[in-house]
């Protein structure tokens, strides 16, 4: 069994970019920006783009954080993301989500311009995506097919099952694991919470990538002998041992499940500092405006 390392790995991708923005500034190319948008004071978010603003230095970027309380009207968002979308020395912003009940997030998504929209949760993203066009593909999918890549692990022809069919995951999970490419080409299957066979598709799985947000939902009954297994779930789980007062718990029963595999996520440690890092190459992809 081999465990994918996650950390080390998002580490020595932040070292390249960093050296490629070394370069681009030695050749008086502008150093990369990256806004981002917080609404409110949720602990999660707040720690999510804490850990953002943290890996653009490490990446020599420049970052602006733009915060609001969780009163702010969506007009005045909506204003923001205009000004974004305009200021030439902003490569690439994203708004943290979730956001408050009364602003529609469809709505702030939409008006973020795609090639600026370095979440990659534009329509106009997820169809080119979708078609193997050049486009933002969203961080946690884009991290994974990273891993896959970087530990060398064949995805041709291979079976692979998604759990969770989110936007944000499992959808451009599946469309990624079937595109036409390395890594991909594997036969995918998608299962949610209506799903009658999961047990019995998870079984047959060559790669598992879980991402339903139900803590220690695989079990090792259901999985093959020699699986990778992909460990998307970070639910924060109430543990008083620990000094946060929660301990991140991702949707594999690791202990029992990872003897089984030829491959396998921890959780923490997997596939989440892989997500900052999509994050990272994504908008050292929009400052040199490939498309
Ligand atoms: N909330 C949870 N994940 C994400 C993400 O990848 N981007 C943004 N903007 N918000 C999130």
């Amino acid at each position: 069994m081999t465990l994918i390392d996650g950390k080390a790995t998002s580490e020595q991708i932040k070292q390249e970019i960093a050296a490629e923005v070394a370069a681009r500034i030695s050749r008086g190319e502008k150093r990369p920006h990256l806004a981002a948008i917080l609404v409110g004071h949720d602990g999660g978010s707040e720690t999510y783009v804490a850990n953002k603003v943290k890996a653009c230095e490490v990446c020599g970027f420049k970052s602006t954080l733009i915060r609001y309380e969780d009163d702010v009207t969506e007009d005045v968002l909506l204003q923001k993301i205009d000004e974004l979308n305009n200021d030439e020395d902003v490569d690439g912003f994203i708004v943290q989500l979730p956001l408050p009940r009364h602003i529609n997030e469809q709505h702030i998504i939409e008006a973020i311009d795609y090639r600026k929209d370095v979440d990659g949760f534009h329509p106009v993203n997820v169809g080119r995506m979708s078609i193997g066009l050049p486009c933002f593909v969203s961080a946690t999918p884009a991290g994974i097919l990273e891993l896959l890549r970087r530990y060398d692990i064949p995805t041709s022809g291979k079976k692979c099952v998604i759990l969770g069919r989110s936007n944000i995951v499992g959808k451009p999970m599946a469309t990624l694991m079937m595109q036409k490419h390395t890594p991909g080409d594997a036969t995918v299957t998608v299962c949610h919470s209506h799903s009658t066979n999961l047990v019995e598709e998870c079984r047959q799985a060559d790669i598992l990538i879980a991402a339903m947000g139900q803590p220690n939902f695989v079990k090792a009954d259901m999985i093959k002998e020699g699986a990778v297994v992909i460990d998307v779930g970070t639910t924060r789980v109430p543990d008083a041992t620990r000094k946060s007062g929660f301990k991140l718990t991702g949707d594999v029963k690791f202990e029992e499940v990872a003897p089984k595999c030829s491959f396998i996520t921890p959780v923490p440690g997997g596939v989440g500092p892989m997500t900052i890092c999509s994050l990272m190459l994504n908008t050292l992809k929009a400052a040199k405006h490939l498309f």
